[in-house]
């Protein structure tokens, strides 16, 4: 019987591209997707932006946009980079959504209703000057313990104190510079401990690899406390019903998203919600998270849809952190990759083979060190495997018109290999990928010894041998297609190639049981080609911010005193960028729609280098010299100039209002 399977990876916040540590999830939860549908199983794959909270308010406020402009704009970026490495969503939906602020409601309804909702009042930290209450991250100050300047308001860095925000000694706002003061509000808390005996059994019954099981072990130790589900006004998210300038935490509607992105599903389709949502039906239910957010899904997740009504998850599938070269991904640190850099160096699927070769079903950190990333893929993917259709493909084109032979030399060689597809098979259900690509890969060893052994261009070079060689090759290609459909769901596009090569239909985890015989093959094109190391070291060159220079000289030409009459000449406005694109022909440029309070203007800008996606600057407001003569270039007329600073190249900002400046306002 198939099975009804539905999968998650964890909702990326909506207001950072998407970096390579972000798609190591996407990934290891694609591969098992996809191998679950090539086993004939009905999987379905849901994901979502997370769009909630208060950086992503305050990130949109800094920007001069609206929090729904930013998600729209981060949403639209993460679709493309997700589709170019083979991401197989069957939905990618948003949180910020009719129906999930519905599932929301409605679980929100049913917990307080059956008594898991504790009001009461907290004290918190609150900014006078900017408006609003102080997530502990908002406060800075110097440690209670060991008096390091300059920490957070929940943790010390450099003595690992954990404290209130309340305890800082000189604590400031990093909103406004100002002392936060304490203010009294009512809160919203869910009563987690309600839910310890059913957590309890549920964190043993298979849901969870041991060593996460064993971590939350320490945190029953440590007690349940209850959850404060709620938020104070200004905040981006859901008001909550009956409660008039109260939010709900991000947190609780995130993981409803995974509802939400479903039920979206299931009315373009005809899934059935309450199959997969309700208890005591027989579906699957399987979120991919890394240990980073293991407590809000291995306990307030579980015991919300408890106390909801609704069903628990089958599975949920905690893994490590990608570090690039030993090191956190870090902007300081020159090691954010982010997924659009890396296109632009690689293809997609060497960095899905390279993680499945690395990642395996527990929690430990997968390093992409780049020497050895150049090594598996030209030693792996071109040396060992392509290699052998490459070796055996040409004997078939010359001599036999690309037709393979109707039987194999060796039988018993094929169907070992075919055997192995249950090992296999056994290691990507178990998510034990870096087993099943190790597996794999010394089959494919195996593959190359016979065709040494053999030697077919020996053979080749005598007439009457010539249906030996082909039948050597035939031999070879069909253990290579055998190897091409183990690794299908990690490399899905270059199976997609090598069965048009073969001249098959779509494989599934069954259709290499039998060897292809008989039937005429496409003239082979290379399926993968050598990676210079140099090209990804360059993954990672220039990242790092450059130190600054001890005194910097001054790099514009002296001009002499301007008056304000001369000033005032200058007409600059607030604008907005309504659209931005590339320009075919011009490497440097961009073409940007703006409206400065007049209708929208074309305005040619020198930016490119600085924004090579320049679709993240569609919404954005800028300072725009409305009265400069229009200019006629090559690619049309340019209506006005865009203010910027820096050097130049890659090292264009462009200059913004603050927030509250509407197009058209004079700057002055
Ligand atoms: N929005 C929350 C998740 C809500 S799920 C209901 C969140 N977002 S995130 O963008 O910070 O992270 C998304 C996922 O990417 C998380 O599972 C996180 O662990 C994972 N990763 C973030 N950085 C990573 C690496 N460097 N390596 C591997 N995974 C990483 O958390
Ligand atoms: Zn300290």
């Amino acid at each position: 019987m198939p099975r009804k399977i539905l999968v998650t990876s964890a909702l990326p916040y909506a207001n950072g591209p998407t970096h390579l540590g972000g798609m190591t999830e996407m990934v290891q939860t694609d591969i098992w997707v996809r191998f679950q549908r090539m086993r004939g199983h009905h999987c379905t794959y849901v994901c979502a932006d997370d769009t909630h909270g208060t950086p992503i308010m305050l990130q949109a406020r800094s920007e001069g946009i609206s929090p729904e402009q930013l998600i729209a704009r981060v949403g639209a970026e993460r679709r493309r980079s997700f589709a170019a490495f083979h991401v197989s969503f069957d939905n990618y939906y948003t949180t910020h959504s009719p129906e999930n602020r519905h599932y929301t409601e409605l679980v929100f309804r049913a917990l307080d209703a059956a008594g898991h909702i504790a009001r009461r009042k907290v004290t918190q930290a609150y900014d006078e000057q900017a408006g609003m209450f102080l997530p502990d991250r908002y406060v800075k100050g110097t440690c209670p313990r060991c008096g390091t300047p300059d920490q957070y308001g929940d943790s010390c860095e450099a003595c690992g104190a954990t404290y209130a925000p309340s305890e800082l000694r000189d604590p400031v706002s990093v909103l406004s510079g100002t002392r936060p003061v304490e203010r009294e509000s009512e809160h919203l808390f869910f009563r987690l401990g309600d839910f310890e005996p059913m957590l309890r059994e549920w964190t043993r019954s298979g849901t969870l690899h041991e060593a996460v099981a064993n971590k939350l072990d320490e945190w029953f130790e440590a007690g349940l406390k209850d959850w404060d589900v709620s938020r104070d006004a200004p905040y981006f998210g859901f008001e909550i019903p009956g409660a008039p300038g109260k939010y709900f935490y991000v947190w609780l509607d995130a993981p409803i998203g995974y509802m939400a992105s479903f039920a979206n599903l299931c009315a373009r389709t005809g899934l059935d919600f309450d199959e997969y949502w309700r208890p005591g039906g027989d579906t699957e239910l399987h979120h991919f998270i890394g240990k980073d957010i293991l407590y809000f899904h291995s306990l307030f997740w579980p015991a919300t849809l408890e106390g909801a009504g609704f069903r628990k998850p089958t599975g949920v599938h905690v893994h490590g952190f990608l570090t690039v070269n030993g090191q956190k991904m870090s902007k300081s640190r020159g090691t954010f990759i982010t997924a659009q850099r890396y296109l632009e160096h690689l293809p997609p699927e060497y960095f899905r083979y390279f993680i499945a070769a690395k990642i395996g079903p527990g929690v430990d950190d997968i390093d992409m060190n780049l020497e050895e990333f150049a090594t598996r893929v030209n030693a792996e993917i071109v040396g060992k495997l392509v290699n052998i259709a490459s070796r055996c493909a040409p004997f078939i084109a010359r001599a036999h018109g690309g037709r393979l032979a109707t039987g194999l030399p060796e039988p018993e060689l094929y169907a070992e290999f075919s055997a192995a597809g249950a090992r296999i098979a056994a290691m990507y259900e178990a998510r034990e990928y870096s087993s099943a690509v190790r597996e794999i890969m010394a089959l494919a060893d195996r593959a190359n010894q016979y065709i040494d052994q053999r030697k077919p261009w020996l053979l080749a070079r005598d007439p009457a041998r010539a249906g030996e060689v082909q039948a050597v090759a035939t031999q070879g290609l069909n253990l290579f297609r055998v190897l091409m459909a183990w690794l299908k769901p990690v490399m899905p596009e270059m199976a997609a190639r090598a069965e048009r090569f073969l001249g098959t239909g779509e494989a599934s985890w069954t259709s290499v049981a039998q060897p292809l015989l008989g039937t005429v093959i496409q003239p082979y094109e290379p399926l993968a080609t050598r990676v210079d190391p140099k090209q990804v070291s360059a993954l990672v060159e220039a990242l790092a911010p450059a130190a600054p220079s001890p005194a910097p000289a001054p790099q514009e030409p002296q001009v002499g005193p301007v008056t304000i009459e001369d000033f005032s000449r200058l007409d600059l406005r607030v604008a907005r960028i309504l659209d931005a694109e590339t320009v075919e022909g011009a490497d440097k440029l961009l073409k940007l729609t703006v409206d400065a309070g007049q209708g929208a203007r074309t305005v040619f800008a020198g930016i490119r280098q600085a924004y090579r996606d320049p679709t993240v600057l569609v919404g954005r407001q800028v300072v725009l010299l409305a009265n400069l003569k229009p200019r006629k270039m090559r690619f049309g007329v340019s209506e006005g100039m865009v203010l910027a600073a820096g050097p130049g190249g890659a090292e264009i900002f462009l200059v913004s209002p603050d927030a509250g400046a509407a197009p058209g306002m004079q700057v002055k």
